[in-house]
Order: structure tokens, then C-alpha cells, then sequence
């Protein structure tokens, strides 16, 4: 689908489809949804009047022109109340009104920018929410079905943004523009998290992520087996010795060649599948597992967004990647392996394997001298049991970058809710043998894999989001079908551009 800016009155628009909007319990509509009312006789107002359309969020109304405008079909989608109208409402009346498009076979649909109203949001954001919903909502993985499902429906070829004024263009074609760029990094990485993980190995992240770097100008960098070995990750490739797939520590530079610029380090766990081991999981769920690179997904799609965005800042991407498997030659519950700066862990669940990876990665983040740290992970079931799929969960060593993580996931519609890093942790993964153990007690399992996770830091401002129950949504939302969410993408789009 192609996405145009005009000038003009939407009701004019010649498309098979205009869409229109409505605030929750507006009896007599204004702006564009007034005027095309009234060219068509009053029939919005009727509808209304008769209460078979309010507004609500998730509503949707189709009415006939019937040569009252040039186009032949007009649908309204409810804004729901206007007290909590917010960018996140605005994408989801975007993605409602675009699947409703889709369901109806408009081929080509004209839209004005939800909420972008006298005193509404921010016209270029709301072109950007416009934009985001639209392409989050109408997003599906076919994967690969040798046949497309029996109610699949193509979507429309074009949506057109129009806009009376000639004074707002320049922030809609702004916000339409930031609005594609972040929509093509959520879909990257959904589509990297719904694909099977013998079609998403180590090497073939590795692939995408230079096939990314080439199209944005990002440098790239991946370390096999031997180059980590020698580099002393001796935790990440704890996890990775037993798998035929050779593991892959992926890097991603953007302004790579920019010392005067600060440095935002972003971590990524990409374990591409999670049997669990040695510590091997129940087989009922396991194939969920596929979805366990989301965080190295999210972390290589906002690198791209990251260049197509030039945000002023040098950002690093760092991906360890490796598949989780037992046999011969895994780990065992008891092993002491030694990490890249010569901490020593003693491993209790090869099914903690996210915090390895992610140990000797934060270890490797040291060598930037980054002004912050972020990692991404599915990292704890007790994420799950902590927030469900409502929010990830924020751990940091520094409250001004935990609240440039909570304002930037506020903006971004990706939620998050922040967790104490109690000094108490630290006793829960204290080992007899080594210096740190890799799993705690039952008690708060999200917890003390932070803090875990807070030992393999070195001494940079550091916050770790646990996106566990956030990666693969087993509810569909407007702007989210079932399957990979794409979680992080936006919040680290909104992270780096807000820095
Ligand atoms: N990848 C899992 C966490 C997970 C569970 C992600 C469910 C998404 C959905 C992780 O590697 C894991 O197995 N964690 C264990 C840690 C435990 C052994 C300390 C867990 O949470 O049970
Ligand atoms: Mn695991
Ligand atoms: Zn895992």
C-alpha cells in the first residue's frame, strides 16, 4: 500500500472509501465528518440520532453516497471519549479503519488525520500515529502457507492523506514520513520474530542485519564461534555449544564514524530458540520459544529506524545470538564458565540462558564508553506473572534514564512499568562456587535476573526492560493482529529521537 499527502476537502476525494471520525457521544459532528454529513443530508447525524453509532473507540459506520459525493462509500470510525483521546487512541482508530478498508475491498482510500483538530495533538505526530496504525493494524505474516487463508482479502493500494489547510502539509508530510520509517522497523522485526527458527538461525539474523545495514548505511559487524571465543565470552558461548548453528554476536553502528556525538548502546537477547536445555522445558508452549530473539529483533529494527531517522547520536546495536538446545556437549547445572571480563557464573538453569547472553554483551558495551546501556530481552516468565501482557518491566542503575525510558514508551504507545533494583537481590544469586549464580530462589525471579544482569555492567548509566509476555500477543488489539508484536521498535524510536 502507498501512502500519498493532498491537498484539499476530503469530500471531494474520488477514492472508494473516505474516511471520517467521531468523538464518543458527538451528537451534531464538526470539520470534515460535519461537511460531508451535511452533502450527505443529515445521514451521519441520523445514525446517530438513532443510536446505532456513538463514537466508541473499536466503532466503525459505512454509509452510502449514492452520488451525494464522488466517492462512493464514506466510513467513520469512533475516536472514543475525547477526555482520553491520546496518540495510542489515534492509531488505533488508524488501524480500525484500515482493516474495516480491507474487509470492504477499497481499493483506494481517502482519510483526514485523526486528531489533529483545533486543539488536538500535534499535527505531525498525529500524521505519524496516522501512519503507524494503519500499517501496525493492516500487518499479517503469511509466512509459509503455500496458500494465502480463505478470507484473506488484498489490502488497499493506496491511502491518501488529505488536508484542507495548506499551512499543515509541511508537519504531515513530516509526520507521514516518521510515521513509515518506525512502521517498517515494528514490521521488521515482526516478521523476524514470527518466522520459524530454522528459517531465523543465528547466521540468518546476522543475514537480515546486513541486508539492513546496506540498505541504510549502517556499519555492520558479526563475530562467529571463534572470534567470541577469543574474545573471552565464555558465558555466551556456555549457551551456545551445543547447537550446529554458529552463534552470531551481531553489531550495528550508526554514526559509527562520529566520536563528538554521545553513544546509546542498545542490547538485544536473540536466543532463536529456547528448548531450555539441559534444564529442558515442558513440550506443551515450547514452540513459542522462536519468538526468544524479540529483543535482538527489536534492537536491529530500531538501528535501522535509528539511520533512516540520522538521529544525531552515535547508536550501537549489539545482538548476541545463539540457539538453545541440550545435548553432548551443553552446559550443566553446576558448570562454572568465566565471561569476558573475567567474571566467573555458576550455571543452576541452562534455561537462564537470556542473562548469559546478555552478560558477556554487556560486558562488550564497556568498550564504547556509552553515555547509556539499554538491553531487550524475553527474560523471565515472572515478567508474565509480575505485569502480564499490559507492560514490560524497567530495571536502572539511574533514574534520569529510567524516566527518558518511561516518557519515551508513553510517547510511543510501547508500555512500560519500572521495578526496583533492591540491594537484597544480590544475596538471592550469590554462589558457593563462583561469583554469581545464574538463578535465585522462586521470589521474584524478574528481580533477581536484573540484578544478575546489574553485575555484568561496568559502572555506565544501564537499564534492562524484560519484554517476556510483550513479544508474542495471544490477544488481538487494533494495531496488533495475534503473533510478534514488534515490541521495542517505537519505544527505542522515541528513546533516540527524544535523547
Ligand atoms: N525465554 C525464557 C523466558 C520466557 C518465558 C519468555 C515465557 C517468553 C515467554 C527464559 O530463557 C527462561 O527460560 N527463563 C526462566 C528462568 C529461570 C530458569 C530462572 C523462567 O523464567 O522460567
Ligand atoms: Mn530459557
Ligand atoms: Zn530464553
Amino acid at each position: 500500500m502507498k501512502i500519498e499527502l493532498q491537498q484539499g476537502d476530503i469530500g471531494q476525494s474520488a477514492a472508494d472509501l473516505i474516511v471520517v471520525n467521531l468523538f464518543q457521544g458527538v451528537t451534531a459532528p464538526g470539520g470534515a465528518t460535519g461537511a460531508v454529513d451535511r452533502a450527505l443530508g443529515g445521514a451521519i447525524s441520523d445514525v446517530i440520532a438513532a443510536g446505532d453509532f456513538a463514537g466508541k473507540s473499536g466503532e466503525t459506520l459505512v454509509l452510502y453516497t449514492r452520488g451525494a459525493l464522488p466517492a462512493p462509500r464514506v466510513l467513520v470510525v469512533g475516536l472514543g471519549e475525547a477526555g482520553k483521546f491520546d496518540l495510542q487512541a489515534a492509531r488505533n482508530a488508524a488501524a480500525t479503519a484500515g482493516r474495516k478498508a480491507r474487509d470492504l475491498g477499497a481499493r483506494t482510500v481517502a482519510t483526514i488525520v485523526h486528531g489533529a483538530g483545533i486543539g488536538g495533538l500535534d499535527p505531525a505526530a498525529a500524521a505519524a500515529a496516522l501512519v503507524e496504525g494503519t500499517r501496525l493494524g493492516l500487518y499479517r505474516y503469511i509466512g509459509y502457507r503455500s496458500q494465502p487463508p480463505k478470507d484473506w482479502k488484498p489490502d488497499p493500494e493506496t491511502l491518501i492523506v488529505v488536508e484542507r489547510d495548506a499551512g499543515r502539509l509541511a508537519a504531515f508530510r513530516a509526520g507521514v514520513a516518521r510515521g513509515e520509517v518506525v512502521a517498517q522497523g515494528v514490521l521488521l522485526a515482526r516478521d523476524m520474530v514470527n518466522t520459524p527458527a530454522n528459517h531465523m538461525t543465528p547466521t540468518i539474523m546476522a543475514e537480515r542485519a546486513a541486508a539492513l545495514a546496506r540498505e541504510t548505511g549502517l556499519k555492520f559487524q558479526a563475530l562467529g564461534r571463534a572470534e567470541c571465543k577469543a574474545l573471552g565470552m565464555g558465558i555466551f558461548m556456555a549457551v551456545a555449544e551445543e547447537s550446529e548453528q554458529e552463534p552470531q554476536f551481531i553489531i550495528l553502528e550508526h554514526n559509527a564514524d562520529r566520536p563528538d556525538l554521545p553513544t546509546v548502546v542498545l542490547v538485544g537477547k536473540g536466543v532463536t530458540f529456547d528448548s531450555g536445555g539441559i534444564s529442558i522445558k515442558p513440550a506443551e508452549d515450547m514452540w513459542k520459544m522462536k519468538g526468544d530473539m524479540a529483543g535482538a529483533a527489536a534492537v536491529i529494527a530500531a538501528l535501522g529506524v535509528a539511520a533512516r531517522l540520522n538521529v544525531p547520536l552515535h547508536v550501537v546495536g549489539l545482538a548476541p545470538c545463539a540457539e538453545n538446545l541440550p545435548g553432548g556437549r551443553s552446559q550443566k547445572p553446576g558448570d562454572v564458565f568465566t565471561g569476558m571480563k573475567g567474571k566467573t557464573m555458576e550455571v543452576i538453569s541452562t534455561d537462564a540462558e537470556g542473562r548469559m547472553l546478555l552478560a558477556d554483551a554487556l560486558a562488550y558495551a564497556a568498550r564504547y564508553n556509552p553515555a547509556a546501556v539499554v538491553d531487550i530481552a524475553t527474560l523471565t516468565g515472572a515478567q508474565a506473572i509480575a505485569l502480564g501482557p499490559q507492560a514490560a518491566a524497567v530495571f536502572s542503575n539511574n533514574d534520569e534514564l529510567a524516566n527518558r525510558l518511561l516518557a519515551a514508551a508513553d510517547a510511543s504507545g510501547d508500555r512500560l512499568w519500572r521495578l526496583p533494583l533492591y540491594e537484597e537481590y544480590a544475596e538471592a544469586i550469590k554462589s558457593q562456587v563462583a561469583d554469581v549464580k545464574n538463578s535465585a530462589g522462586r521470589y521474584a525471579g524478574i528481580g533477581t535476573s536484573a540484578k544478575f544482569l546489574e553485575h555484568f555492567t561496568e559502572g555506565y548509566p544501564w537499564a534492562h526492560v524484560d519484554m517476556a509476555s510483550m513479544s508474542l500477543a495471544e490477544e488481538e488489539k487494533p494495531t496488533q493482529p495475534k503473533g510478534a508484536t514488534g515490541y521495542g521498535v517505537r519505544l527505542f524510536a522515541a528513546l533516540l529521537e527524544r535523547w
